[in-house]
């Protein structure tokens, strides 16, 4: 679907790989490329008519994103450098404030490093400690388990909604009621989910949800952290600097500005804001809902392509995104990426930043394929081609 779209797809390429970046649109390149040649000027700082452009763009973004996961108010929408920026402010500007020693934060062996790695730090510095939910027999998290996992020591449950490698969709919806229950907080990373299916914070009632811009067709350095009003005033900025600040005085008192603004220290990238602008309307526009249905069918036709071939194991045959991971019998996973580019398919290898989801498949890499709408029926019949090559082997290097 809309390939036209898309100025990189001229040059042939078979592209697997946007769970790592998407693909940009011409309208998204055209709306950072008209900031940059027309209006570039500095956000909430000029009293000229360009500056004041920039901040109607710039929150007029503000109020798109609102929209587009269903936020109350677009005062909860903090404008990040990505899923990862936005995941080490809550830890650290809310979560290092309230959590103490023994408190139990719930992941998976399944996570992104992006949630992973901040936990572990305020393991060391506060004593909190970070437990796992088991995995089912498929690799995905279900309500039972999670019950299971919780104990009198759970304050937070912080789960990716869509997995990097085993696309595993999980119920947050169920996990965030439950837990609520409970009075355990829940952190929703949506950075593998955001473009792909419906996000509805206002329907699943999570407190803190994180995405970036560049895994939906936007610019990179680009991110959102979306705080429900519980929490708004309680996160505290980690940055300081120009733009979160109302005034300051020599003896150092000072007044600081109100959400959103206090966690936006410094210039933000507006060139990404006004590009993350243009690829929500351009997803609005497709509508999210037909893109997840004809991933889902390209998914599946994926599937059903690669059982053709014997040699291959797949890891998630029964996820139920666009998320496919898998091996051919004694090909090193890197090695069948780099034959895949003799033919101009791009796929990921490796352990895609969940180096410790190796505990729960029993494989330290993989290969993966994350498919997109752009996408066809036709691109995964010259994979399976290229997969069914007799020589492979020695085609290898
Ligand atoms: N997080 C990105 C991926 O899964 C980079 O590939």
């Amino acid at each position: 679907m809309y390939r036209d779209e898309f100025p990189i797809l001229k040059n042939g390429i078979i592209y697997f790989d946007s769970g790592a970046t998407a693909l940009k649109p011409k309208c998204m390149i055209e709306a950072t490329n008209d900031y940059y040649l027309n209006y570039s000027a500095n956000v909430h700082r000029g009293d000229y008519n360009l500056s004041l452009k920039v901040d109607q763009m710039y929150e007029g973004v503000r109020e798109k994103v609102r929209h587009f996961i269903n936020a109350p108010s677009k005062n909860s929408i903090v404008y990040t450098s990505g899923a990862t920026d936005s995941i080490n402010k809550v830890v650290f500007g809310f979560f290092a404030n309230i959590l103490k020693k023994d408190d139990e934060v719930l992941i998976t062996e399944a996570e992104h490093a992006s949630n992973i790695l901040p936990w572990f730090e305020l393991q060391d510095k506060i004593g909190i400690k970070v437990k796992y939910i088991d995995l089912d027999d498929n690799h995905k998290v279900t309500l039972e388990n999670v019950k299971k996992a919780i104990t009198s020591n759970t304050k937070v449950i912080s789960l990716a909604s869509i997995t990097n490698v085993i696309g595993d969709v999980r119920p947050i919806k169920e996990i965030v009621s439950h837990a609520h229950e409970k009075g355990i907080i829940v952190l929703e990373d949506a950075a593998q989910s955001i473009a792909h299916t419906k996000t509805d914070v206002t329907d699943t009632n999570v407190d803190f949800l994180t995405f970036s811009a560049h895994k939906m067709g936007g610019p990179t350095g680009i991110g959102v952290l979306y705080i429900c009003d519980k929490y708004l005033h309680l996160v505290k900025p980690i940055e300081f600097g120009g733009g979160m600040n109302a005034s300051f005085e020599a003896d150092g008192t000072r007044v600081y500005d109100e959400m959103p603004h206090l966690l936006e220290a410094g210039t933000g990238n507006i060139a990404g804001v006004i590009g993350l602008g243009a690829i929500i309307d351009f997803l609005d526009n497709i509508g999210l809902e037909n893109i997840s249905k004809y991933e889902l069918q390209l998914r599946n036709y994926l599937i059903n392509r690669l059982k053709e071939i014997k040699e291959i194991n797949i890891y998630n045959e029964n996820s139920e995104s666009a998320i496919v991971a898998f091996n051919y019998k004694d090909i090193f996973a890197q090695d069948l990426a780099i034959y895949l580019n003799k033919y101009g398919i791009c796929v990921r290898a490796g352990n895609h930043c969940a180096k410790i989801l190796k505990n729960a498949i029993n494989v330290k890499n993989t290969c993966r394929i994350t498919l997109a709408f752009y996408n066809t029926c036709d691109e995964i019949d010259k994979l399976i081609d290229v997969l069914k090559n007799p020589n492979i082997k020695n085609e290898l290097f």
